[in-house]
């Protein structure tokens, strides 16, 4: 019999405290439903001590999602673990995970606590989180630093105090392959209990191994694995989640191991984050990257045409990319397209729809073709809805060389509307200016990147700009025919973000 593996997302909580992924509370809840599709087992939905923000998306989302697990995690500390209840209390299944660092470098430096006072404080705070929740796990921080029988030690502890989940983390991403698989093994055969609970394991991927080390801690006796969808996370991030799945799917004859996992909601799953954190991943990234299923050297595509099986391993359509490519265009009518959207997964409510419509509608008469890609790219962001207070009615750009760019833009919002001329070195400076004129909020831009949505000299053209005032962080995206439309729209939509954050926190 093939064993189950639960898959317990951290994408909400360690992928989004990595540099550059934050994300509103709006957009956490779409990736939770989101999650939620795809069938993961777990969300970790953030951290509920961490800030008000924090508490906020994670007591949502646990009154959102109804099929899944919902955690917070807390440190072995008890306002921490009362935040972390109080936050998940509201889930069908609500779920505290417990971390204490247990490596001799994080307990001499980082805790400043023996190994006796770390055994003592991981009983009582796992005791202490059980009082409120049955589904408690623990955390051993930087477990694959742990001497080893101490590791047992503390685990075992944690059992006997109620943890139904230990997990094992690799946190510095430090561990190869065989070490794990003979961590596991080691577990499994010197604490007492660990048949009766998950073991579980959490990956960097400091050295490229993170998705390998789950992998091997399946084969020796892994039940759970942490991982984010397209990998982010700290540093060099955590273990992707699309990788660990469709390893398994692919070579089940290797790992004889089951996921729940929707590996068709994968694609899309992997789309909605990226336009939520404006994050591309390497277009050479397994499973989701641009490249992943594309055959470029006349050998494979000669192959591939004589029989896939030449040269793919899974299929497209095994991750939800969607195989029939009908062509929408000038012609195509609502009922087309909404069958379409239906078609790409994508739900949205009915005045998105009309309003993506419109858009389609405007875009098919720019451009003959209107592919799959044009469409998740219209779509994109207008899933998530936040108050959007400016909204462009009108810009005029100009450039030529040596004198520089001039931009003139007309922005609206309830009750007034405002227009202002700006110069810059380009069009985009310019238009950029014109805009922090209007609005009176002049954010640090902190990345600007720009991709077209397909080949084509008609392509469109994405645009995601960082913006950044005092501590807050969000990223902004546009698409357009015309890039320097896209731009703008990106950053009208970074400040609109920005005023939602300032708002949300009193900041005038
Ligand atoms: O990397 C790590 O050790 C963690 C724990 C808190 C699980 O993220
Ligand atoms: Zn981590």
């Amino acid at each position: 019999m093939s064993a189950q593996i639960k898959i317990f997302d951290t994408t909400l909580r360690d992928g989004e405290q990595s540099p550059g992924c934050s994300m509103n509370l709006n957009e956490k809840i779409e990736m939770a439903k989101q999650l939620e599709k795809l069938k993961v087992d777990i969300i970790e939905a953030g951290f509920a001590i961490a800030s008000p923000g924090d508490f906020e998306s994670v007591r949502t989302i646990a009154e959102t999602v109804h099929d899944v697990t919902v955690a917070s995690l807390a440190r072995a500390v008890k306002g921490d673990i009362d935040a972390a209840w109080e936050a998940v209390r509201v889930a069908n299944k609500p779920r505290i995970h417990v971390f204490l660092a247990t490596s001799p470098i994080h307990m001499q430096y980082k805790l400043q606590m023996t190994p006796d006072e770390v055994i003592a404080r991981t009983a009582e705070m796992v005791k202490y989180a059980k009082h409120y929740c049955d589904d408690i796990e623990f955390s051993a921080e930087d477990a694959t630093r742990s001497e080893k029988f101490f590791l047992s030690k503390v685990i075992e502890t944690t059992i006997a105090n109620g943890a139904t989940t230990v997990n094992i983390p690799d946190t510095v991403g430090y561990a190869t392959p065989d070490e794990m698989y003979n961590l596991m093994v080691h577990l499994r055969q010197t604490v007492k209990g660990i048949d009766n609970v998950d073991i579980s394991t959490h990956n960097h991927n400091d050295l490229g191994l993170a998705v390998a080390n789950s992998l091997a801690a399946i084969r020796g006796g892994a039940t759970q694995i942490e991982c984010t969808v397209n990998g982010i996370g700290e540093r060099a991030g955590n273990a992707a989640l699309e990788e660990i799945v469709m390893a398994l799917k692919t070579r089940k004859d290797c790992y004889n191991a089951d996921t729940k996992i929707d590996s068709t909601q994968i694609y899309r799953t992997s789309k909605l984050l990226t336009s939520v954190i404006g994050v591309r991943p390497a277009p050479t990234k397994p499973i989701v990257g641009r490249n992943a299923f594309a055959h470029e050297s006349g050998v494979h595509q000669h192959g591939v045409l004589a029989n896939k099986a030449t040269y793919e391993i899974m299929t497209p359509e095994d991750i939800g990319i969607p195989s029939n490519a009908m062509v929408l265009g000038k012609h195509s009518g609502r009922h087309a397209f909404v069958e379409r959207l239906k078609y790409l997964g994508i739900e949205l409510p009915q005045e998105k729809t009309n309003e993506v419509f419109n858009k389609f509608k405007e875009l098919a008469d720019r451009k003959k073709i209107v592919s799959d890609r044009d469409i998740e790219a219209l779509v994109g962001r207008n899933s998530i809805t936040i108050d959007e207070k400016y909204k462009l009615k009108y810009f005029a750009v100009n450039s030529a060389s040596e004198i520089g760019a001039t931009a003139t833009i007309l922005l609206e919002w309830e009750g007034g509307s405002r227009k202002f001329a700006a110069i810059g070195d380009g069009m985009v400076e310019a238009a950029f200016s014109s805009i922090d004129d209007i609005t009176g909020i002049y954010p640090e831009l902190q990345s600007y990147e720009i991709q077209g949505v397909t080949g084509g000299i008609d392509a469109q053209g994405e645009v995601a700009v960082r913006l950044r005032v005092d501590d807050i962080t969000v990223i902004g995206t546009g698409v357009s025919l015309d890039v320097i439309e896209a731009s703008i729209r990106a950053y009208i939509n970074g400040i609109n973000k920005l005023i939602y954050e300032m708002e949300k926190r009193g900041i005038e």
